[in-house]
């Protein structure tokens, strides 16, 4: 072999090593390394009345003095597309049932004992950091399922999407039929999450973070 051949030879190898490194940052073979949120059914309890106030913190309602009952809880969290950037202008809502396992929908059980200090439901639009925030309680279970809260993601141009977190150890979970309906255990874990005490809290306030991946892919 001519050194010219093996000079040759070489530049192939190096340009074949660079074609590898361009097949591995395609985004579409990124995503598959991420865990998707799954996808859960909306149920029958998304507000058939919105409040007037939908603002993202549901232990206040209006100019209200009086706060909700419940565990006092700061929710937040990231909303990332298939490739784990963040999603900014996504609608975030949620809604959950109040201390008393009560919902705003008005065709929600025990409906005349519902906290009316509770909001309920509230919205949160992102940023560029994808962050979305809420002040509210810790969920409660109500007769037939474990604690949760519903997310609802809308945003131009897309079909709505919904989900539910959950309450890392509670023991409601393997009990719950939407719940076990997830059948993979790391998509299962990727929606229970931890409602953990805030050090130096007076009020024993709790902090739950969730992230939310989506299957969407980045807006062109
Ligand atoms: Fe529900």
């Amino acid at each position: 072999m001519t050194s010219a051949t093996l000079f040759q030879n070489r530049r192939r190898f190096i340009r074949n090593l660079g074609l590898g490194a361009a097949l591995f940052t395609v985004p579409g073979l990124f995503a598959e390394e991420l865990l998707r949120t799954p996808r859960q059914t909306e149920g029958p309890f998304y507000p058939d009345h919105l409040p007037l106030d939908t603002d993202n913190d549901l232990i206040i309602v209006n100019d209200g003095a009086t706060p909700a009952l419940g565990e006092i809880t700061h929710l937040s969290g990231r909303i990332l597309d298939a490739r784990g950037e963040p999603i900014r202008n996504a609608l975030v809502e949620i809604w959950q049932v109040d201390s008393k396992g009560v919902y705003l929908h008005s065709g929600s059980n025990d409906h005349n004992q519902r906290d009316k200090n509770f909001q309920g439901f509230g919205r949160f639009l992102t940023g560029s950091t994808g962050e979305y925030y809420f002040r509210t309680i810790k969920p409660v279970p109500y007769p037939g399922r474990t604690p949760h809260v519903h997310f609802a993601l809308k945003m131009k141009g897309r079909e709505k999407w919904t989900t539910q977190c959950y309450i890392k150890g509670e023991p409601l979970n393997e009990k719950d039929g939407v719940y076990k309906d997830i059948a993979d255990p790391k998509a299962r874990a990727a929606v229970t999450i931890d409602f953990a005490p805030i050090k130096g809290s007076k009020i024993g306030e709790l902090a739950a973070r969730f992230d939310i991946v989506t299957g969407f892919t980045p807006a062109v």
